[in-house]
């Protein structure tokens, strides 16, 4: 007879459960405070989440307007646009511009304009983002942003969520912050988009695509901030620790995303346009919307190898 798991000497032993305030930071503590000059910033929570308001996205962008924009980014994570009707592929290029280059997805189908991936959900092409990530984690040098376009929604669904990951490590505990300190974890896509491909494309794509190691703490490249880099689709073990072991603390830590506090929830409609840092936080696209029809068109900007 098999023998049962120990069951928890108490609840307070199980990863998720936590009674009372968390810690919140918006930005790194003693961080000099944004002033805006061009944009209306309207937050969604306290520390994650603003809707920019006053910008029209298909009009040039002068160095004033960017700078402001790459300071909101990374001050709220998410940032987050309504009513862009006159907003088309060109825009969406030259907004990902403020940041970097755009970057191809390799498993995206290939895109009518160069860069811009356009994502198709319906009856037969059934989402499959409803997972806890960060875009391109199995990349040596992972996406830096997305900016992610509604061109259809459904009537109600469909909704994105993303986590704040900088505050997802703050609230972790002493003993769990010293365990996970130097350690580094490999993030790898043949198990997620590899089960959709034959032996021969995996060894093919594996030729430029090698698993790769981020540190399961990384430093944001910009702020310095601290975040938890782990996640349940890419991150597939801890280097240098036994499987079992391994596999239990990749699960405590990824579980952590799922933590409200943390989260901001967008309800689209068609038109919005969000951009997100994809080193910061990790998202989840709700599918509760089968078997209507939702089509986002996604720039995902290249980034740079962390530490
Ligand atoms: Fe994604």
């Amino acid at each position: 007879m098999p023998t049962p798991a120990a069951a928890p000497a108490s609840v307070l032993d199980k990863p998720l459960i936590h009674f009372g305030r968390r810690v919140l930071d918006r930005v790194a503590p003693g961080a000099p405070e944004a002033a805006y000059r061009l944009l209306d910033v309207s937050p969604l929570t306290p520390h994650i989440g603003a809707e920019i308001r006053g910008v029209d996205l298909a009009r040039p962008i002068g160095e004033d307007l960017a700078e402001e924009l790459r300071q909101a980014l990374l001050e709220w994570k998410v940032i987050f646009f309504r009513g862009q009707h006159d907003f088309g592929p060109d825009h969406h290029l030259a907004l990902a511009a403020v940041w970097g280059e755009p970057e191809a997805n390799p498993f995206f189908p290939k895109a009518e304009t160069p860069g811009v991936s356009r994502l198709a959900k319906d009856a037969q092409a059934i989402g499959t983002e409803n997972i806890w990530h960060s875009d391109h984690s199995f990349m040596a040098a992972p996406a830096l942003g997305s900016v992610l376009r509604a061109v259809e929604v459904p009537p109600a669904g469909g909704d994105t969520m993303w986590a704040d990951m900088a505050s997802a490590y703050d609230n972790l505990s002493e003993e769990m912050k010293s365990r996970i300190e130097g350690l580094a974890a490999e993030h790898d896509w043949v198990p997620t988009w590899g089960s959709f491909m034959t032996a021969e494309q995996i060894a093919e794509l594996r030729k430029t695509l090698p698993a790769v190691q981020h540190p399961v703490v990384v430093r944001h490249p910009q702020t310095g901030r601290k975040v938890l880099y782990v996640n349940e689709p890419f991150t597939t073990r801890i280097v240098g620790l036994p499987d079992a072991e391994s596999r239990e603390l990749l699960h405590e830590l990824a579980l952590q995303a799922r933590i409200p506090e943390f989260q901001v929830r967008f309800r689209w409609q068609p038109d919005s346009v969000a951009i997100w840092d994809n080193i910061a936080v990790q998202h989840y696209a709700i599918n509760d919307y089968y078997p209507q029809r939702r089509v986002m068109e996604r720039i995902a900007i290249a980034g740079v190898p962390l530490s």
